[in-house]
């Protein structure tokens, strides 16, 4: 650890008082694992999480094991159709039950000393325990669980924010898109050996695209894009209505604009008019999504909570899910969704769909690693954003903001 961070004695209420408005934050946030502790606690504990699309778990007994930072949750197709989420902790002495990532159970059988649970959490079989154990009083504990328009949720709080704002404003562009009947055809983890703001800063600004994605810079017109009809998006909102694209857009507000309720916004930004989507070439990958009826060189950005954000495309979607792993490391969790009629090989291929996010999150990595080696050094000073990254800004606001509240 560095010597500065040594050598300050700052309260984390001080420290917070001390960022300067516009600037990145601080060396200690990125390194001082107390803030880390905190911010588990305050921020990424109390929020919702994205952790799949519900053709993932069509059947009782479905499920999928899904870790954030030091918790992990089982989330399973109970009994009665719901989706439910259990932490994955025994009720015995503590042991991790499923070590599965995913897949079909009648039944999670910690492999500690073999206690068992069926599929709505309930302990039905715990060996040699005393007269008295009251088996009942031993399920596994709830985690909450919540969804939007087909794509599920896991929240480490037992008072999540509402999602209500989130289905109610972002229903009639999630409908055109078809979210609900979407499938996932590829996943996959990008793991960043760097502190999860970083990873999170680094997608909500676009300041860094021109020279770190060439492949990125070359279909999506960047800045000028977010320009509402402005020349460069001109051709999109021309081509827009005839494809059966709507021009909605929700202000993104964060949690903090609505306390109590989950953050969230949709707009539509433009390609370049060659690009029919996010494409090697700018071809279409796979059959136009929902009511769509054809390509306007645009795409629309979903944010969906703090930590979860979506490009739809007119032919198909990438979810981004960033988590933290420990104060050091992060995850970048990436699904490729496409219409859950669509057949493999005849009317997408894995390899071209996920191609373009691909190279861009591993070139991502890469700076975001540099970011997080250089903010070590003693020289680091947090330094002014550009106006290219006010969404990064207003992100960092109200982390701060998050750290503060009781
Ligand atoms: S810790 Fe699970 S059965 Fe003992
Ligand atoms: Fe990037």
């Amino acid at each position: 650890m560095s010597a500065v961070f040594k050598n300050d004695t700052r309260s984390i209420d001080e420290l917070i008082a001390c960022q300067k408005p516009g600037h990145s934050l601080d060396q200690r946030f990125y390194i001082d694992p107390d803030i880390y502790e905190l911010e588990l606690e305050k921020v990424v504990y109390r929020n919702w999480i994205l952790a799949g699309h519900v053709s993932q778990l069509p059947e009782p007994g479905d499920f999928k094991v899904f870790k954030v930072a030091d918790e992990s949750a089982i989330i399973v197709r109970g009994s009665d159709g719901n989706l439910k989420g259990f932490a994955n902790v025994c009720r015995h002495r503590g042991s991790l039950v499923c070590l599965d990532q995913e897949g079909h159970a009648d039944k999670f059988q910690c492999p500690y000393h073999g206690w068992m649970y069926d599929i709505d959490g309930n302990l039905t079989a715990a060996r040699n325990m005393n007269d008295d154990f009251d088996k009942s009083t031993h399920g596994l504990k709830p985690v909450s669980v919540g969804e939007v328009h087909g794509l599920f949720f896991v929240c480490f709080d037992d008072n999540p924010p509402s999602l209500e704002g989130a289905i109610r404003d972002l229903q009639e562009p999630m409908d055109m898109f078809d979210f609900k009947n979407l499938k996932v055809v590829a996943q996959k983890n990008y793991p960043i050996p760097a502190n999860w703001k970083l990873s999170i800063e680094n997608y909500q600004e676009c300041y860094h695209c021109a020279t770190a994605h060439p492949e990125y810079a070359l279909m999506h017109t960047l800045m000028i894009s977010r320009d509402k009809r402005g020349r460069a998006a001109q051709h999109m909102y021309e081509r827009m209505e005839a494809c059966g694209i709507k021009d909605i857009e929700v202000d993104y507000i964060d949690g903090a604009a609505h306390p109590g309720e989950m953050g969230y916004g949709y707009w539509r930004t433009a390609m370049f008019s060659k690009y029919k989507t996010g494409s090697r070439d700018g071809k279409p990958v796979a059959p136009l999504l929902g009511s769509i009826k054809g390509y306007d060189s645009g795409q629309s950005d979903i944010a969906l909570g703090p930590f979860s954000y979506l490009l739809a495309y007119n032919d198909h979607i990438v979810a981004y899910v960033f988590t933290p792993v420990d104060h050091k490391s992060s995850n970048c969790e990436v699904y490729w969704l496409v219409r859950g009629d669509a057949e493999e090989d005849k009317d997408y291929v894995v390899d071209e769909l996920t191609w373009l996010w691909d190279v861009t999150t591993a070139s991502d990595k890469e700076i975001i690693v540099n970011n997080y080696k250089g903010v070590h050094s003693k020289y680091y000073e947090p330094g002014p954003f550009s106006k290219m990254e006010d969404m990064e800004s207003n992100y960092i606001d109200w982390i701060l903001s998050e750290l503060q509240r009781p």
